[in-house]
């Protein structure tokens, strides 16, 4: 699946522009993994800009969350792409039913996903909005902040440590990175 055919995929089930920005941001973050772990950039890339494509048509049933995009990528060719797609899943894994990650490709969607909410709420509060004020030291200090962006699992984030063997300060550096160098498409 070329990442033309995701982005339209994607763009063509949703319709929020901060949706498309998050999924924007979580397939930056995870090419940016990708090229850490020597591993497929693109197809990690995907994952993360495909992940939430099928949010907009689960509100209401968390549960199909992820499986109705399963059923739209039927119409591509993915037999060698079983990979990403156990990772899209598994990153709903408490409500669809599926098995919590297993492999470093699903714990780095898993764990990224609510990294890239809370450096968004990081880049909010600066004077300019923008990420290029945001450094790793703010993001850090605001991580043990209830307060701050408190629908931002922190446990979830902080797995990276555990399960892709990258220690918080890293995770949040390449996170950040990541998306600065796309901060135009994501507006900030
Ligand atoms: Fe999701
Ligand atoms: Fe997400």
């Amino acid at each position: 699946m070329t990442r033309e055919q995701a982005y339209k995929l994607l763009t063509d089930h949703v319709k929020g522009q901060n949706l498309i920005r998050h999924c924007l941001a979580v397939e930056a973050v995870m090419k940016a993994l990708a090229k850490n772990f020597n591993e497929d950039e693109d197809k990690w890339g995907n994952a993360g800009l495909l992940h939430d494509a099928d949010w907009e048509t689960t509100t209401e049933t968390p549960e199909r969350h992820t499986l109705e995009l399963m059923d739209w990528l039927e119409d591509f060719d993915l037999e060698d792409d079983d990979a990403l797609k156990q990772a899209i899943l598994a990153h709903n894994h408490f409500h669809n039913g599926h098995e919590p990650p297993k492999t470093n490709f699903e714990w780095s969607l898993f764990c990224c996903d609510e990294l890239t909410g809370l450096i968004v709420a990081c880049a909010l509060v600066q004077p300019d909005k923008k990420l290029e004020s945001v450094t790793k030291e703010s993001v850090l200090r605001k991580f043990p902040e209830k307060s701050f962006a408190g629908g931002v699992d922190r446990e979830q984030i902080q797995l990276c440590e555990e399960h892709i063997g990258i220690e918080l300060p890293e995770f949040i550096a390449i996170a950040l990175e990541a998306m600065q160098a796309i901060s135009d498409q994501l507006g900030l």
